[in-house]
């Protein structure tokens, strides 16, 4: 038996451990079991227990309660407790997911521990040191044994950090944080779309009590930092949202995370302001994973800087302009199935227009077939020493 310590803090780590917790609990419990800990990056109950419940995720070992702070302070108290309690727990293996802060912390105290890292969507880059998370993620995989990428681009750009294929690595031994092994592996968020997606169904009540025309809405959702600091970029984004609500008479519908929410409360913007003029904009509060997964199938179109929505819009094949210059998820843009528009007003309103026009878009598998958590916990078997 492995003893895996899983580490999650903010809302999409929670999502994607259920799949693999539902896995490991499921279809391995003879070989893993695991130590969940939750840093506590995220703590609002829309933003946190709101997965364990609806997901059914067992409630965490150890609950760390680090809260909001600047990165060093949030950063620097994780590796604190996190060390305490690989030292209480001796794993086997540590896990962390994607690129944030916890995931960071989590990589940190275990590598230096001599505790083997298993880094889950590894190898994601999107060539911008600027943004917090691409120091996270470059981090986390270089201090990774077993790293697993959701995308062909993803393992590539780890062979070209200097990273061996698995079949190469091999020849030199054993997985090690000197030999690791890199692995496509599918999305966990692809495995939860598609065991979820009948289930959330059931969650329609939402379209009635937020006043949603379920045929004729976009859905949106903002938290990246260089969309939401600065306030004007924010109004100008929100700004152009409300003018293609206004122009082509659709609902915008806006689960807020609360940085957002923060930053629009404190500034007091008029332009922001001026949007509950307009009754078709609706700014709802986070929902939860069903919820959220239903009013992306239900969208026309999805405008987000989130990676985890569009992500999630390609599944549900829905058009996504992402609100960012770059992006990690390379392949959706390839496939034409996105636009990337900053906060660009007329390149949203372009990419509005542009998806409105061609609505015969073709939306290739690459994201697995729905069972990356199996193949994850089959190779954490098989190679972790
Ligand atoms: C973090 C991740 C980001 C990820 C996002 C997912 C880092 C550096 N960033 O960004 O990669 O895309 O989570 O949502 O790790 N807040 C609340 N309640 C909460 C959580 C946050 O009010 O439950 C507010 C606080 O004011 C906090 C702010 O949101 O200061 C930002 O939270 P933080 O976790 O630092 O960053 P995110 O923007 O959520
Ligand atoms: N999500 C959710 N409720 C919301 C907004 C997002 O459940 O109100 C889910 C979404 O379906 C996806 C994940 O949160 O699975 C994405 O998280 P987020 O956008 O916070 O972070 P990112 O993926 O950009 O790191």
């Amino acid at each position: 038996m492995k003893k895996l310590l899983t580490i999650i803090g903010a809302r999409p780590q929670i999502i994607k451990a259920a799949a693999l917790n539902r896995a490991i609990r499921f279809k391995f419990p003879s070989q893993l079991t695991e130590v969940l800990v939750h840093t506590g990056q995220h703590y609002d109950h829309g933003m946190s227990d709101v997965f364990f419940e609806e997901m059914d995720i067992p409630k965490p070992n150890y609950q760390l309660s680090i809260g909001s702070e600047t990165h060093g302070k949030q950063t620097g108290r994780m590796l604190e407790e996190i060390e305490r309690v690989i030292n209480l727990e001796k794993p086997d293996a540590l896990v962390v997911y994607g690129d944030t802060n916890s995931t960071l912390a989590g990589a940190l105290a275990a590598s230096k521990l001599h505790v083997p890292v298993i880094h889950i969507e590894a190898g994601l880059r999107s060539f911008n040191k600027s943004m917090p998370e691409e120091i996270n993620r470059i981090s986390a995989d270089h201090a990774s044994t077993l790293l697993f990428s959701p995308t062909r681009s993803g393992l590539k750009n780890l062979q070209k950090e200097g990273f061996l294929t698995v079949d190469e690595a091999r020849k030199n031994g054993k997985a090690d944080i000197g030999n690791p092994y890199i692995f496509h592996c599918g999305d966990l968020m692809y495995d939860n779309t598609l065991f979820y997606g009948q289930m959330a169904e059931s969650k329609s009540d939402i379209f009635v009590a937020h006043g949603i025309d379920k045929n004729n809405y976009l859905l949106s959702t903002i938290h990246r930092p260089q969309n939401t600091d600065d306030i004007k970029t924010l109004s100008t984004i929100l700004w152009a949202l409300n003018q293609i609500s206004i122009e082509n008479q659709v609902q915008i519908v806006l689960p807020l995370h609360p940085r957002t929410a923060h930053i629009i409360d404190q500034a007091d913007d008029a332009q922001i302001n001026s949007l509950t003029d307009n009754p078709l904009f609706k700014i709802i509060e986070p929902v939860g994973f069903l919820e959220m997964i239903l009013l992306e199938n239900h969208a026309k179109l999805v405008m987000t800087d989130s990676g985890g929505v569009q992500k999630e819009a390609f599944f549900m094949k829905k058009p996504c302009i992402i609100l960012r210059q770059e992006t990690e998820w390379i392949e959706i843009i390839e496939s034409g199935c996105a636009v990337l528009a900053g906060s660009n007003p007329e390149k949203i309103k372009s990419g509005y227009q542009h998806f409105i026009r061609n609505q015969n878009l073709d939306y290739p598998s690459m994201f697995g077939d729905g069972n990356a958590a199996e193949f994850i916990c089959s190779s954490i078997i098989e190679h972790l020493n």
